[in-house]
């Protein structure tokens, strides 16, 4: 999770992705190559778009530019996409995802206090539910009679099962992970508080593992403090109680959810930003998907694709472009008068980022 010390001028690879996510890929490339000039960008297709081209959806050129590029700046997925979004993450072990939840004034946010939202979901990148590996209950046959199971499969009955896995390698670089970027946090103001939220009441092989690791490597560093809550519960304070957050773990799939309940609480889907990274690799997206309902219309909002640029820009060392990025969007949020739709405006996502561009040029 360090960030990269830039020797050369780095290279970033970009993957716009499906539907309306080219619509703010697009305007942030510009922006970024605006902010850092000596930055490649190198462009790799994906989707729709990379079958007509190669009669694949995920081709080895793709594949070959994420792999020569010192990180992935990805759009998203909205199925086509998929495979590169599984080698983004499974391919490069991108194994923590890093979703910052964080209110401006000017961000349409449907909670009474918006201002006290200002803490990070610390999300399993890897395990849990995701990826996928789901089959028919009658295969569960030869499992039926394990004695740590609180009851017997049906598998006399039509059904499905999935398979939520745990090791323990990735539970503790995911709460090493997430203690390092409190501390980093504790240094800038923030109170060193690592919130773990599970179903470690149901779950003790699983959830109540990640408990006891999480809680273990927190009490390992002297100056952060623990807090655990069932996810259920937790789900509950992200609405109750916000300011009580400020390192939040949660597994994949409970990430995955959570996210977009907290990203509902800054203001939607359009505001939220990502990172993952891995020990070698890193790749950078916003917490939403390909917006298909949006896709054509020119309205979407940029701002999570550009905050997760500049995530990026921090992670490949431009710290003063990526604050100088944040502020602009701040800005441009404050005035209040290019706003996309679903912050109540009016704009196009093009006015958006006219304005946004207009913001980073005068703080030149
Ligand atoms: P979505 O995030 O694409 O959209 C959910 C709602 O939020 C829609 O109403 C959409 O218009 C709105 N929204 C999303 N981004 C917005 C933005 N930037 N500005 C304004 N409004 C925005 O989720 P979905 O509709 O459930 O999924 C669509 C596709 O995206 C699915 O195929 C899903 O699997 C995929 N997806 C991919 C990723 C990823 O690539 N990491 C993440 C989430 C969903
Ligand atoms: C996200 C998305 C993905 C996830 C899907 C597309 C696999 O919802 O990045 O939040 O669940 O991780
Ligand atoms: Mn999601």
């Amino acid at each position: 999770m360090n960030s990269r010390h830039v020797q050369s001028s780095p290279m970033v690879c970009v993957i716009a992705g499906d539907d309306a996510a080219p619509e703010v890929m697009r305007p942030t490339v510009e922006i970024l190559r605006l902010l850092a000039p000596d930055i490649r960008f190198v462009e790799a297709l994906s989707g729709r778009e990379a079958l007509e081209h190669y009669g694949e959806a995920f081709p080895g050129e793709t594949r070959e530019r994420i792999d020569a590029a010192d990180c992935t700046l990805f759009g998203a997925s909205g199925g086509p996409s998929r495979p590169i979004l599984w080698y983004l993450r499974w391919g490069k072990e991108t194994y923590v995802n890093v979703r910052p939840v964080r209110w401006y004034p000017g961000y349409l946010s449907p909670m009474l206090h918006p201002e006290c939202i200002d803490y990070v979901i610390v999300r399993d990148n890897l395990e849990g539910m995701y990826p996928p590996r789901e089959g028919d209950v009658r295969e569960l046959g030869a499992l039926s009679s394990s004695k740590s199971w609180w009851q017997a499969p049906p598998i006399e009955k039509r059904g499905a099962y999935a398979v939520r896995v745990y090791t323990d390698e990735q539970m503790y670089r995911l709460a090493v992970a997430a203690c390092e970027l409190a501390l980093r946090r504790q240094s800038a103001g923030y109170p060193g508080r690592v919130t773990l939220g599970a179903k470690y009441s149901i779950l003790p092989r699983t959830d109540g593992r990640l408990r006891t690791i999480v809680m273990e490597t927190v009490h390992a560093y002297p100056s952060l403090s623990y807090q655990e809550f069932l996810i259920d519960d937790l789900a509950r304070r992200l609405i109750a109680a916000p300011e009580t957050l400020d390192v939040v773990v949660l597994s994949n799939e409970h990430g995955d959810i959570l996210a977009d309940v907290a990203s509902g609480s800054i203001g939607g889907l359009g505001l939220s930003p990502s990172a993952c990274y891995g020990e070698y690799y890193a790749y950078f997206e916003p917490v939403h998907g390909s917006a298909p309902d949006l896709a054509g219309k020119g309205i979407i909002n940029p701002t999570a694709m550009l905050l997760s640029g500049a995530m990026m820009l921090a992670h490949l060392g431009y710290t003063e472009q990526a604050q100088r990025l944040e502020r602009a969007i701040e800005q441009t949020y404050r005035e209040g008068v290019n706003l996309t739709c679903d912050q109540g405006g009016s704009a196009s996502t093009e006015e958006f980022v006219e304005a946004v561009v207009e913001s980073v040029v005068s703080m030149k």
